[in-house]
């Protein structure tokens, strides 16, 4: 905060975001795990990396293009939906927003949920303080704190963040549920499930706010992941300069193509980077080759029935859930009470 701002909050009787950063991935630790799937006999890497500052962009571009429906129809069901929402979902809870990035689509539900504390987590808290700080103004008697954490790994939220006897919402929009395979999804329902805090004595009324992808036909799912302007191609094969950056290897972005397609017997997108001619690559300390054609699988993005959602929330030991969806039965948004 600078002079002004300390000065208004004080005036005003303002609060003020609190910070919590727990650890952070080291360059050691990324490297090791980056040479793990780049060396792999099908080779793979992790979606978190297609999230450079650049990648960052061109993913919101992607939200804005005509095929990518997820992002525009979720919102919808939010607007079209919002009495319906605040009907089911506890008032004054403490909101935890999971990979809230500019926290814009939590504070939307702010006017309908008041949230007693908003709690922001992302994987790293220096993204969150601009967001968080402006938003501040905007709510000046909220209790807010961003937790820097990678919540992929562990649910397990900082105390100081979590106090007292309030309900939990937990939010989890945007159909990034889909990067897990469905083991990994049940594990992180079953720690979020946890997160709401019934063995504390906490009242049942908690629970998770989920926007989930709907299974439906090839061409539009292929479409999605690969549109007509090549922007989500880019947003693939960015992922290669960042890795360049981050291993000291020589990916040359013109040897690689984007292929996107959907794997109909286990209901997912597949991104792939296509060698386009023999490739031998080269990183600090090692080297493999790729022959032409081959692939490095970069994301996954599974798509689900709202039945097959619904069981896997109550196989995590949520009741069954209440599911808002489009007209078109594109995506849905669930909540369900632990
Ligand atoms: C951010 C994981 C929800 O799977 O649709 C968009 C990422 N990848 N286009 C998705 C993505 C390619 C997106 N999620």
């Amino acid at each position: 905060m600078n002079g002004r701002a300390i000065f208004a909050s004080i005036v005003q009787g303002m609060k003020t975001p609190q910070f919590i950063q727990l650890h952070h991935e080291d360059g050691s630790q990324i490297r090791t795990e980056l040479l793990k799937g780049l060396q792999a006999t099908k080779a793979y890497t992790s979606p978190k990396y297609l999230y450079d500052a650049l990648g960052s962009k061109l993913f919101e571009a992607i939200t804005e293009l005509l095929e990518y429906y997820p992002t525009r129809t979720e919102a919808a069901i939010f607007l079209e939906h919002a009495e319906s929402m605040v009907s089911h979902i506890p008032h004054g809870s403490v909101l935890v927003d999971l990979g809230a990035g500019n926290c814009q689509k939590a504070a939307r539900l702010f006017k309908q949920l008041h949230p007693s504390r908003y709690v922001a987590v992302d994987i790293s808290v220096d993204f969150l303080k601009e967001a968080m700080t402006r938003l501040q103004y905007q709510h000046p008697d909220l209790d807010m704190v961003g937790v820097g954490m990678d919540f992929a790994e562990s649910l397990a939220l900082p105390n100081e963040a979590l106090e007292g006897m309030a309900p939990r919402v937990f939010f989890y929009p945007g159909s990034s549920i889909g990067n897990f395979t469905p083991a990994e999804a049940l594990t992180f329902l079953r720690a979020a499930h946890t997160g709401c805090g019934l063995h504390e004595g906490r009242s049942d009324k908690s629970g998770l706010l989920i926007g989930v992808d709907l299974v439906k036909g090839t061409a539009e799912l292929e479409a999605a992941y690969d549109d007509a302007l090549g922007v989500t191609a880019a947003f693939n094969r960015n992922m290669l300069l960042y890795i360049n950056r981050l291993i000291g290897s020589n990916f040359n972005i013109s040897d690689w193509s984007h292929v996107a397609l959907y794997n109909e017997e286990i209901s997912r997108i597949e991104m792939h980077l296509e060698a386009k001619r023999d490739v031998a690559l080269r990183w600090t300390g090692g080297e493999r080759s790729f022959v032409k054609g081959e692939r490095i699988h970069t994301e996954n993005s599974y798509k689900w029935t709202t039945q097959s959602f619904s069981e896997l929330l109550m196989q995590a030991g949520f009741a069954q859930p209440v599911v808002w969806t489009d007209a078109d039965g594109k995506f849905a948004v669930m909540w369900a009470t632990a």
